[in-house]
């Protein structure tokens, strides 16, 4: 039985106090809340004030994104061991907007994932297809690129520590969803290459989530499908009302 998890992913928005405010009123509303786990991930300097809100909560607190090396002269970079000492739990990794406008690649992405477990963090791994992409019949082929390439040479032990989300990226804050059986397709294709990559026990405890204009009226649906383990959420994410109505589902 895979438990749940729903996580949070707010970009480059809100401020300190804008953090404080909304965990104020999130905690309430996910008190009771114990059937997932809750992540939520603030930008690099929303980071403290998030895990001094969520204290005495179940909320865990990730990052964004994160280098690869522990220090060293790296302008505008954070490592894996400062994530951890702010009181993080697990970071994102090659989410598609770090694809897409910063040059990640599957190679930094699998350092990243390394360094993230070496430092005893999750690792959120993100992997999806461009609307090109999946019209031109390639969703397979990328999501097999982008996962063979973000857990290249985890041991077994390593790969079971870390968490998938599939986000097409069509559907990343464009109000397009994938259906949930399109979502579930392409979660199947993952743990079916997780199965070969690794083996079919850890393949079957793999939690994938699905990320993707994931909002309050439809992630009822989308959890109804055995092969989605919860959600990663941008644009809804937001808003405490909204994110712990999808915490609810
Ligand atoms: P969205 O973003 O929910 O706003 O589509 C999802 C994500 O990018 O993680």
């Amino acid at each position: 039985m895979r438990r749940p998890v729903i996580a949070g992913n707010w970009k480059m928005y809100k401020t300190q106090a804008e953090t404080r405010a909304y965990f104020a009123a999130l905690a309430p509303l996910v008190a009771g809340s114990t059937h997932c786990d809750i992540v939520v991930a603030p930008p690099f300097t929303a980071l403290a004030a998030a895990v001094e809100a969520a204290k005495g909560t179940s909320i865990s607190i990730a990052a964004q994104n994160m280098h690869w090396e522990t220090e060293g002269a790296f302008t505008g970079e954070i490592s894996a061991g400062m994530l951890l000492e702010a009181g993080c739990r697990a970071v994102i990794i090659a989410h598609s907007e770090r694809r897409q406008f910063f040059g990640e690649t599957d190679e930094r992405a699998n350092k990243k994932v390394k360094a993230a477990l070496a430092a005893g963090l999750t690792p959120l791994l993100c992997v999806g297809e461009s609307l090109a992409e999946r019209e031109g019949k390639k969703t397979e082929e990328v999501l097999e690129r982008q996962f063979r390439g973000g857990v290249a040479a985890l041991t077994s032990a390593e790969f079971s520590r870390i968490i998938l989300a599939y986000e097409p990226v069509w559907a990343i804050g464009t109000g397009r969803t994938a259906t949930p059986e399109m979502a579930a397709e392409a979660h199947q294709f993952l743990r079916q290459l997780a199965a070969a990559a690794f083996t079919p026990e850890r393949a079957d405890m793999l939690r994938i989530l699905y990320g993707g204009s994931v909002k309050p009226d439809n992630i009822k649906g989308l959890m109804a499908q055995v092969e989605i383990d919860g959600a990663l959420v941008g644009g809804a994410s937001l808003k405490a009302e909204a994110f712990a109505s999808i915490v609810n589902f």
